[in-house]
């Protein structure tokens, strides 16, 4: 019933993917997306009913048009008539490039790797152009070599799958991506994992899972994508990006295992997904823009991230970014936004609305002063951080840190931060009641708790010399 229901609402909203597949029905052992339930129906959020695009009514998301006619000629191309025998032995990367290649010289060519199979690939950058449409459509597991011993060396070991150049493509599918990373989070130059629990020096790279690389109107859906030796999605320089109905997970202690990570990106929609990892929910780095997130659960995790920005004196540029709807629990940190000093640009137009969080550090951050050795030197410079609003925020943190913490430039000012409904309790323990708050301008239309006096009216005399840099 519920998988019968689960086909119904998820198989009108793949683009490209039409009901010709038959045996996707009959398959008897779907690996069912988690249901985004807890993050949507906490707060009502809309869930997807079969008649409803995929696509944001947003008339400027450049996404693909669901109406767009479908050639309906066969044209899957399936690894194992390529070769692929699917033992999770067998290095069945030949077997993926063919059925790649071939899909792309065809419009709305499937690469499929079917159900009840297991592949290992090794790392490999699948490219385009394509002819638009492809799809790439994991129904069995897909996996890299297990740990950096098997890792061929002349692979790179900074990430496994790459899809770079391509536009109008689809990545889906009811199988898994397993990354295998334990034996990466377990090298000695990890943190604690050298003898005696010390960190070995590095260099340390490990591969991130699933990369996307100068691309656009790309659809990611449905798929179950764990334990990746690092990042496990990333997305540069790319443009309409739909992300729906996604299960990320790795262990709490896996390090820097970003779930999906965005940076020079723009037009990105990230809807009911379920992330549990050891790092960063989702993180947006430098040039994004225009990013809706939607119906996400994070947790255990890192939070919701926007930096590190400006690092090395570098400009940045981030505005229009909203996550609604969202639970974050047993995090690290809640909505977090950091900067270096130094830096030069602007962070402008975020809102954060109805967000429940359940036992989180940090729940608020802003952290100007973000320095991983923690001797960095006070700048004059900084990015501009304007108009932020945060509503509707509520839950418990874990007392070890306040909960609310404005550290602004002391140069630049943060101004036109609005809080509203903005209530947080401990978890357990006792109410921390002195939230950090430095050089920030704004208003609190409701009383916050806890409460915060230091949001000052109005703005400020001077902007500083960075200000507005026309990001
Ligand atoms: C559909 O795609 C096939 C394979 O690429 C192509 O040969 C055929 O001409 C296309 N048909 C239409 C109607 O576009
Ligand atoms: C680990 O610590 C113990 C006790 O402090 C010491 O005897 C041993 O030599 C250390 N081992 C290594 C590999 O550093
Ligand atoms: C902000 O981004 C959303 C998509 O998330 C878009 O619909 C909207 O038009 C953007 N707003 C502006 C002012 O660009
Ligand atoms: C930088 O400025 C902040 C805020 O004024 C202050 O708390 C901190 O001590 C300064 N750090 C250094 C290294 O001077
Ligand atoms: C303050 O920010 C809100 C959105 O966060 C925006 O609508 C408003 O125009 C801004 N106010 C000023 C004075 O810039």
């Amino acid at each position: 019933m519920e998988t019968l229901l689960l086909l119904l609402i998820v198989f009108p909203l793949l683009q490209n993917v039409d009901s010709r597949y038959h045996y996707h029905k009959s398959n008897p052992n779907p690996i069912p997306p988690p249901a985004p339930a807890a993050a949507a129906a906490a707060y009502n959020a809309p869930i997807a009913s079969p008649e409803e695009s995929p696509i944001p009514s947003d008339p400027s998301y450049n996404g693909p048009a669901p109406s767009q006619p479908r050639n309906t000629s066969s044209c899957i191309f399936d690894v194992t008539d390529f070769g692929a025998v699917g033992d999770g032995a067998s290095d069945e990367t030949g077997a993926f490039r063919d059925a790649w290649k071939a899909a792309c010289q065809v419009e709305n060519g499937v690469v499929l790797a079917p159900s009840d199979m297991v592949f290992t690939i090794t790392s490999t950058i699948f490219s385009g152009p394509c002819q638009p449409g492809l799809v790439f459509q994991i129904d069995g597991v897909l996996m890299p070599p297990d740990g950096p011993e098997c890792w061929p060396k002349s692979d790179s070991n900074k990430q496994w799958i790459v899809f770079y150049r391509m536009d109008t493509m689809t990545f889906t599918g009811t199988g898994t991506i397993e990354g295998n990373g334990q034996k990466w989070w377990d090298l000695p130059c990890k943190p604690h994992k050298g003898p005696n629990g010390s960190t070995l020096p590095g260099p340390c790279d490990s591969p991130a899972m699933i990369r996307f690389f100068m691309s656009s109107n790309l659809v990611v859906t449905g798929l179950r994508i764990q334990n990746s030796p690092q990042f496990h999605m990333k997305f540069d320089g790319c443009e309409g990006v739909l992300i729906d109905k996604l299960s990320i997970s790795s262990p709490k202690l896996s390090p820097n295992t970003d779930g999906i990570h965005i940076e020079n990106t723009k037009s990105v929609g990230i809807y009911n997904s379920v992330i549990a990892n050891g790092d960063d929910c989702i993180s947006i780095g430098t040039g994004c823009s225009d990013v809706d997130i939607e119906a996400v659960t994070c947790g255990p995790s890192h939070g919701i991230s926007i930096g590190s920005l400006g690092v090395h004196n570098s400009r940045a540029c981030v505005s229009n970014i909203t996550v609604r709807n969202a639970v974050i629990k047993d995090s690290d940190n809640g909505l977090r936004i950091k900067t270096w000093q130094g830096g030069t640009g602007s962070v402008s137009s975020l809102t954060f609305e109805n967000i429940q969080m359940e036992n989180v550090r940090n729940c608020v951050i802003i952290d100007q002063y973000y320095c991983l050795t923690k001797a960095c030197r006070n700048e004059t410079s900084a990015v501009y951080l304007t108009d932020v609003t945060y509503r509707n925020i509520k839950g418990t943190y874990d007392v070890r840190s306040p909960p609310i913490h404005f550290a602004c430039s002391d140069t630049i000012a943060c101004t036109n931060i609005t809080m509203s409904e903005v209530e947080l309790l401990p978890y357990e323990g006792v109410l921390v009641d002195d939230p950090f708050c430095w050089n920030a301008y704004g208003v609190q239309e409701t009383l916050t708790i806890p409460p915060i006096d230091c949001l000052q009216d109005g703005m400020p005399e001077s902007l500083g010399e960075n200000s507005l840099p026309g990001c």
